[in-house]
């Protein structure tokens, strides 16, 4: 592991306050997606949508990095150029998730754990020749009927030290996501506990695994009710909730904090991160940015819809969400700026 090389990464993926654009749907995640909008769940209107993405006039002015899937980062424009070629030449640093989804858990009810450790070492070596310089493993834990499990915690938390083990011993960084899914109807109070209680044991093991913490980046929820709790708190709520988790459970050597979107409309997730900024600047001891994925992409691929027609409007709507969430995470963003989203 050369440190060096992964806080200079880190360095240059927050330059100009700005964030990161997760575009590493996996094929049937963006199949999924695709299929709601009428879109062919094709290879190459895959191939097409994540060309729209990188060739997005404008998206180095807010993002310094974007995640990669394992068919995104072998594909070329219609001209031919790699994807990563693209985003090198405008200063986005590609990344790519490298775990392989998360699957049941044997023995436990509903409750999953992400696999892809086998092999990980030589395909970190082969992402690595391919440019990729930070990596993603998302683990998901969800709340509901006694869940999460203590087993549940600790088998994706062990994945999580192991992948980020591996990602720093080839001088990338990791990304360490653990997402607290919105799913459910449990209130705010409750997703803050449960997500205090995967940051704390996360941040113990990643000491027993020997996780250096100035190399990596965390990656995780907001503090927010479930999708079906009826009641929704406000947006200073959220940002504070936020903050006062964090602060109680990551340690400040860790350098960033890139928030996931996790379902959040694009205007919340903005919102959100921009209160953060607005109303606990100063007692921030991390870069706190972004890693959005439907937050960012949702109004474009609305708008694409898979016709070529619609590229440029889609590619405007992409840059324009961009700007918004470069703004928030300066804690300059105004409501009004949606306005330019919908003329
Ligand atoms: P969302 O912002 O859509 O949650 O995606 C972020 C991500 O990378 C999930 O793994």
């Amino acid at each position: 592991m050369d440190k060096q090389i992964l806080k200079d990464t880190i360095v240059q993926l927050f330059a100009g306050s700005k964030g990161l654009l997760a575009m590493d749907e996996s094929t049937s995640t963006s199949n999924k997606r695709f299929a709601f909008e009428g879109i062919p769940q094709t290879v190459e209107m895959r191939r097409k949508y994540r060309e729209l993405i990188v060739t997005t006039p404008g998206l180095n002015e807010s993002i310094g990095g974007a995640i990669l899937y394992d068919e995104t980062i072998r594909q070329q424009t219609k001209d031919g150029i790699p994807f990563t070629d693209v985003l090198i030449e405008a200063g986005i640093i590609p990344g790519i998730k490298v775990d392989m989804g998360a699957k049941l858990m044997a023995g436990f009810s509903d409750e999953k754990v992400t696999e892809g450790l086998d092999g990980l070492r030589e395909r970190l070596q082969e992402y690595r020749k391919l440019g990729a310089r930070f990596a993603k493993w998302r683990a998901v834990i969800s709340i509901g009927d006694g869940a999460p499990t203590t087993g549940a915690i600790e088998a994706n938390i062990h994945a999580l030290a192991r992948y980020a083990a591996l990602c720093q011993e080839a001088d990338i960084v990791p990304i360490v996501e653990p997402e607290v899914l919105m799913n459910g109807s449990h209130d705010l109070e409750h997703c803050y506990a449960i997500t205090a209680q995967v940051l704390k044991t996360l941040f113990y093991q990643f000491s027993v695994y020997k996780i250096y913490l100035e190399g990596m980046i965390l990656k995780p929820n907001m503090i927010i009710a479930g999708i079906e709790s009826i009641v929704q708190n406000s947006v200073d709520e959220v940002a504070e909730a936020t903050v006062n988790c964090l602060l109680e459970s990551v340690p400040a050597a860790v350098p960033a904090i890139a928030f996931l979107s996790g379902g959040q409309s694009p205007e919340d997730a903005t919102a959100h991160l921009n209160a953060i900024h607005t109303k606990f600047k100063n007692r921030l001891p991390w870069i706190v940015s972004f890693s959005f994925g439907r937050a960012i992409q949702q109004p474009a691929l609305d708008k694409w819809k898979g016709e070529e027609a619609n590229v440029e409007q889609a590619q405007r709507l992409l840059y324009l969400r961009t700007k918004c969430d470069l703004a928030a995470r300066r804690g300059e963003y105004d409501a009004s700026m949606e306005k330019q989203l919908i003329e």
